[in-house]
Order: C-alpha cells, then sequence, then structure tokens
C-alpha cells in the first residue's frame, strides 16, 4: 500500500498515468480532486500528458473535496480559483461537471446534503485523490472525525489555519471554517490515492504508517480500504522503516 518515489516529479508522473488510464478506460468517468500544493506537480504533468497524447477529459465528472466558507470563486485562495488556474482552465473539462462546495452559499447545510447526494447520483467517485495535513487530515476532516461523515461543515483547528497561513497575507484572512467530503463519501470511492511530499511529512507518514485506523487519525481510514494507495516521496517517507516500503519502479 505505501509506494516510495524518488521526488515529486515520479509520483506527479505515476499520478497522471493512472489518471490518463482511468480515463481512456471510461472517458465518463468521476474524478475525486484535491487542492493544495501537493497536487500542483500532478495537474502540471496531467495537463501536459492529456495534450500531448490528445486525451478527450469532456465526458469527466470531477468533485472537488472542500472549499472555505466565505471565499467567493474569485477569491484567489478559495479552492474554485486554485482548480481552474491549475486545471480547469487549462483543459476542455465542461464546467457545470466540475463541482465544488460553494463557500458564499447560504444554506451550507442543504448544501451539504446535495453534495453527498450529488456524488452518489453520478455513482461515486471512482478515482479519488488525497494529500494529507500535518495533523492528518484528508480534505478538511480534522482529527476526532467520525468515519460515518457525509459533507459537513467544519471548524478548522488553529493548526490547519496556521499550515494554510503561507497561502495568505496574515493568519486573521484564513477563514474559520470549510466545507468538506466526509469520510464515508470518501471511503465509498473506487480507488485512493494518498500523496504526501517533502520533509514536513515525514512525521504524520510514520505515524500514518504504524497507526492503527482510527478517527483519531483520519487518512488511516483509508487502511481499510479495497483498492487504496499510499504515495510517498523519499523525504516524506524517511521516518517509515525502508525494509517494509515498497520501492517504486519508476
Ligand atoms: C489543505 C486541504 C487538504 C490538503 C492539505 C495539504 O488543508 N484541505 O485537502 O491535503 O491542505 O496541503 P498541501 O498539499 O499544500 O500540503
Amino acid at each position: 500500500m505505501f509506494y516510495v518515489f524518488p521526488n515529486p516529479q515520479a509520483i506527479a508522473e505515476y499520478v497522471s498515468g493512472l489518471l490518463i488510464a482511468q480515463i481512456q478506460k471510461k472517458n465518463n468517468a468521476v474524478l475525486g480532486l484535491a487542492t493544495g500544493s501537493t497536487m500542483e506537480p500532478v495537474y502540471a504533468k496531467l495537463c501536459e500528458q492529456v495534450a500531448q497524447q490528445n486525451v478527450d477529459v469532456s465526458g469527466l465528472t470531477t468533485f472537488n473535496l472542500d472549499e472555505y466558507i466565505g471565499l467567493g470563486s474569485d477569491h484567489p485562495q478559495s479552492y474554485r480559483y486554485y482548480m481552474r488556474q491549475h486545471l480547469f482552465n487549462r483543459l476542455a473539462f465542461v464546467q457545470h461537471r466540475t463541482f465544488l462546495p460553494d463557500g458564499l452559499c447560504a444554506d451550507s447545510l442543504q448544501q451539504c446534503e446535495q453534495y453527498s447526494r450529488q456524488i452518489q447520483q453520478a455513482g461515486h467517485i471512482d478515482l479519488q485523490l488525497l494529500g494529507i495535513g500535518n495533523n492528518g487530515h484528508i480534505g478538511f476532516n480534522e482529527p476526532g472525525t467520525s468515519f460515518a461523515s457525509r459533507t459537513h461543515v467544519v471548524p478548522l483547528t488553529e493548526q490547519t489555519r496556521i499550515d494554510n497561513s503561507r497561502f495568505f497575507d496574515s493568519l486573521d484572512e484564513v477563514p474559520t471554517q470549510a466545507i468538506t467530503l466526509g469520510l464515508q463519501d470518501i471511503m465509498e470511492s473506487k480507488q485512493i490515492i494518498l500523496i504526501a511530499t517533502g520533509t514536513n511529512k515525514a512525521q504524520i507518514m510514520a505515524e500514518l504508517y504504524e497507526s492503527p485506523v482510527s478517527e483519531q487519525l483520519p487518512a488511516s481510514v483509508i487502511k481499510s480500504h479495497p483498492n487504496a494507495l499510499v504515495l510517498l516521496d523519499e523525504l516524506a517517507a524517511q521516518f517509515l522503516p525502508a525494509d517494509l516500503c515498497n520501492v517504486a519502479v519508476v
């Protein structure tokens, strides 16, 4: 389940290949997308390979994991803005099939129910990409979130706000709440790929490696998924027992 690659570029190349294989197998596939700096090389490589190989992405439906409450789609730190910049505006995605929660929606609860339902109606996510927070969150499911959770509103922990403040001018500007896909929604995906790169993910990846499946470490839930991969670069894998990791063939 744990695979170590030499660097983030090698992971990007591998994951881009998996995404393209998924699209070629099912041109109306449903992709679960993530944001964050970890995904940037993946989306850059995907854009490059889709163009080179002339892959048709126009049949795809996408659901993003999360969005900040209070940020509109034109705010540069909103996840809708990120997705437009890194993927949606660069390939021929059909706009109305690219779903993200709306950070300005007046009725968040109703929106949450609708979001989980839309994923179910789309036949569930075929391939879900995940990053990981330093406290083990996936999406914005913070430690202690129920494994039975559906899309919900979350107060962000101080740690997550501090971690994400690097993208904002100051900590005060980081929203205090977000909408996230729930852990049960994520687990209903047919395949899950969690990616972690860089030294600042080394500690949490060692914890994830050793942890039993526990709500105190939300990412650990994917250890009970039948088709999940955890891909690390050498820096993120530095505290894992080397002999127990599969070294990726690249
Ligand atoms: C945010 C997102 C997560 C993401 C995490 C790690 O909190 N909600 O989905 O996995 O950041 O981001 P990065 O890849 O920038 O380390």
